[in-house]
């Protein structure tokens, strides 16, 4: 039978980060040792809590109101509010099946261009092309870690003009490990507001920051255009529950009700018994914050370790500062990357899979040009269960204990080293 199918989606091709997981699934059934460095998953076991008010509540059965269960929304207003000091009623939070259908959700029902900071996740730009929506990229440096800058912004808005834009902002970052400084973010909130642009922040990564200061988020300086997105996937271990959250802010009734009717279209509400268990998550943070932020400093020294072998190898590499990714570039390997006949990303990624086993996502995913010759880690390539319960906090670390807990980051740098030696 003839198929004709939607054309935005014909001209997709499948998200790279679940395509380079198949790839090491593959590789691995036919027993290579693979250094997974692609996939970006916790390691660590959904806390017990959780799973336990999951338990006790598979009974529940009956649909949930479109934007959540009336507790949960309170629980994460409240959340927010206790951790990151922002302003948002508990009936402008909305419950979705993981953040990245609210976030393509509200992308779908918003007008004008979507402004991706380049580097990026993956799924935004594919995401705006679902609905047939102009991208505009803003370039990033490098010497910024790759931080998106207030006048790289500003300069985007003028060039379009008067319409109506929409900013996807991610902090801490996915793919660069980066998280934005206040004066940062006072002087992006400022642009946003001359520029009336409308602003998904999605903070995801909020709770796995590492870096000299507090998490710092647009929606408490620019609150009035701030959407914020977060959900379980990331600091609660949970991505299989599929739970995530988007806050409106007041002045954004007209979002918030176009979602809901998008929402009872489509997915109508998030599984019931899953939202009972987000509601131990979000509803009795303060019983759970220890366990989060040793995960975090978990994260913190497996970033750090691999941030400082990649600086010994010769890459260049801002170090990371929240997350769990780090966003090196090969330019110092240019000349003998090239005579390998390396000219993109992706070829890179492809040489590094093939002879050091190492697995990587190449820069080019993430919005970079193909000629920038970068990849993306992830550095959770280890047994999180043990390493939470035998990890002896960063200054008790020696070589032999990060042999012992982190083997696959060890080896895979060894790896990754005598690759680029023998270049
Ligand atoms: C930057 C970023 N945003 C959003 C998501 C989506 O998270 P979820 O849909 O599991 O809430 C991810 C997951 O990898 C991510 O890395």
């Amino acid at each position: 039978m003839k198929q004709s199918i939607n054309p935005f989606v014909t001209e997709l091709k499948e998200s790279a980060t679940l395509a380079i997981n198949q790839k090491v699934i593959t590789l691995k059934k036919e027993g290579s040792l693979i250094f997974h460095f692609g996939f970006g998953q916790s390691p660590f076991p959904v806390p017990s809590s959780i799973q336990k008010a999951l338990q006790e509540n598979t009974d529940k059965k009956d649909y949930l109101p479109t934007q959540g269960l009336p507790e949960l929304c309170d629980a994460v207003s409240k959340f927010y509010s206790t951790e990151f000091r922002y302003d948002y009623d508990s009936d402008k939070v909305c419950i979705g099946p993981g953040s990245k259908e609210l976030i393509f959700q509200i992308i779908y029902l918003l007008e004008g261009p979507l402004l991706i900071p380049s580097p990026s996740w993956v799924s935004y730009g594919p995401q705006a092309s679902i609905r047939g929506k102009e991208t505009v990229r803003i370039p990033t440096k490098r010497a910024n870690h790759y931080r998106l800058q207030a006048d790289e912004l500003d300069q985007t808005c003028r060039r379009l003009g008067k319409k109506q834009k929409i900013l996807i902002f991610n902090n801490p970052s996915n793919p660069t490990g980066s998280s934005h400084t206040e004066e940062e973010i006072r002087e992006l909130a400022e642009i946003c507001r001359s520029n009336e642009v409308i602003v998904i922040c999605d903070e995801i990564y909020a709770l796995i920051n590492f870096s000299r200061h507090r998490h710092f988020g647009l929606a408490e300086y620019y609150p009035e255009g701030t959407i914020v997105t977060g959900g379980l996937s990331k600091s609660f271990s949970a991505g299989g529950y599929r739970l995530g959250v988007a806050l409106f802010p007041k002045a954004m009734d007209l979002v918030l009700s176009s979602l809901k009717t998008l929402i009872s279209e489509t997915f109508s509400a998030v599984s019931t018994p899953i939202q009972y268990a987000a509601l131990a998550a979000y509803g009795s943070y303060s019983s759970l914050k220890e366990e989060v932020e040793k995960c975090t400093s978990i994260h913190q020294f497996a970033g750090e370790y691999l941030h400082q072998r990649f600086i010994k190898m010769g890459l260049n590499c801002p170090k990371p500062e929240g997350a769990f990714y780090l966003f090196p570039d090969f330019e110092n390997f240019c000349s003998a990357l090239q005579a390998k006949g390396v000219e993109t990303s992706s070829q890179l990624s492809e040489l590094i899979l093939d002879q050091s086993h190492v697995a990587v996502l190449p820069a080019s995913d993430f919005y970079m040009p193909p000629s920038h010759l970068g990849v993306r880690v992830a550095s959770v390539d280890y047994n999180g269960a043990k390493v939470l319960e035998e990890f002896p906090g960063k200054k008790n670390m020696d070589f032999q204990k990060t042999e012992e807990l982190f083997p696959k980051l060890v080896k895979g740098c060894d790896h990754l080293e005598s690759f680029l030696k023998n270049l």
